[in-house]
């Protein structure tokens, strides 16, 4: 504790992100697509003209928003975009969330969330997962006096995925305050709420680039939701910092977005080996919770998550170990190449 930092700095608990290491290792720990985000990106960043760089740029975005509102035929100011969706998110609490009563959110779920809420004096309101690791939608729903509601969908660190009727199950009883539906893995399997912002005035969607789109070194995310709320969001950002995205990040957004059949061959070949993964973490004795995300939960009923995480991480494997109590004995896995899988398989049979 320093006697310069102010009483609300000293206060904070900063989130602590998987460790990026500096050595070679198979590295299945922070949620990275192991593919090459789409040819046009690398074109993009060639052709992109030095001398630009001496320009701030453009405030709103305006051609990325476009093409995200093509992307996903909304408008385009229904789209905000934001230096990861990270950024998003924190500029979503300030915007919808710091009123005088709590924010309901399931006890498991991204673990920003909480941080965020500490930032900026948000109180939480945790509802426990379902039996079956599921965030419970009926309990989000059950109070009333709220400041607003979030959750992952699919939900991390689990993986499960509520469909379309479930967000709008919620969405009917909630409807004083804003519901956030972060997606940041949906590309990998689960249903998109963007279908219902025209519907609901209060549903903000998140999503981002750092994932399906490959892109989690050039920080871009982005919301999408009626227009009102995406005006809330550049309330909080021309307050901030008037230029989240730079103009390199704006053009390979847009290059990603454009290359449909990469994005899909990269989803699809995501998604065929979290399936086969399972099955072989299944055929090890591992419980594998059922997941639409790129990365799957798995504990092992004979062998401590601490020391699975350890030995895999001798053989130069990195996985992701969260040292809660709910989630101790768990390894959460990100989907990686098929090779880089059967490393990971093979690593697990000579230790268990
Ligand atoms: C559920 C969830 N939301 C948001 C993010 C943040 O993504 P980014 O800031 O890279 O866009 C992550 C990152 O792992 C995540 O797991």
């Amino acid at each position: 504790m320093s006697q310069y930092w102010s009483p609300a700095v000293r206060e904070l608990t900063p989130y602590v992100p998987g460790e990026q290491p500096r050595e070679q290792l198979v590295k299945l720990n922070t949620n990275e697509n192991p593919y090459p985000p789409a040819p046009g990106v690398g074109e993009a960043l060639r052709g992109y003209a030095t001398d630009h760089l001496r320009l701030y740029p453009d405030p709103t975005s305006a051609a990325l928003r476009e093409a995200l509102a093509e992307s996903f035929k909304v408008a385009s100011s229904q789209v905000f975009v934001g230096n990861g969706s990270d950024e998003v998110l924190a500029f979503a609490f300030q915007a919808f969330f710091r009123h005088n009563a709590p924010l309901d959110v399931p006890t498991i779920t991204y673990s920003f969330y909480p941080v965020y809420a500490n930032l900026y004096s948000v109180e939480l309101r945790k509802h426990p997962l379902t039996e079956q690791w599921e965030v419970d939608i009926d309990a989000l729903a059950a109070d009333t006096n709220r400041s607003g509601v979030i959750f992952a969908n699919p939900n991390a660190p689990t993986g499960h995925a509520h469909p379309l009727s479930a967000i709008e199950a919620l969405l009917k009883r909630v409807t004083d305050r804003v519901v956030l539906v972060d997606e940041a893995y949906v590309d990998f399997g689960a249903e998109s709420a963007i279908a219902l912002i025209d519907r609901y005035p209060n549903l903000l969607v998140t999503g981002t680039f750092s994932k399906s789109r490959s892109l989690a070194g050039l920080r871009l995310g982005y919301a999408v939701g009626p227009q009102e709320l995406i005006d809330g969001l550049l309330r909080v950002k021309d307050s901030f910092n008037s230029y989240p995205v730079d103009s390199l990040a704006s053009l390979v957004g847009i290059a990603a977005l454009k290359d449909v059949e990469h994005f899909e061959a990269c989803r699809e070949h995501v998604i065929t080996t979290r399936e086969r993964t399972r099955q072989r973490l299944e055929a090890l004795g591992f419980e594998v919770l059922p997941s639409k995300a790129n990365f799957v939960l798995a504990q092992h009923p004979d062998y401590p998550g601490a020391q699975l995480f350890a030995g895999l991480r001798e053989r130069g494997i990195l996985v992701r170990h969260f040292n809660t109590a709910d989630l101790n004995n768990f390894l959460r896995i990100t989907i990686g190449t098929d090779d880089e899988m059967d490393s990971l398989i093979e690593a697990l049979e000579t230790l268990l």
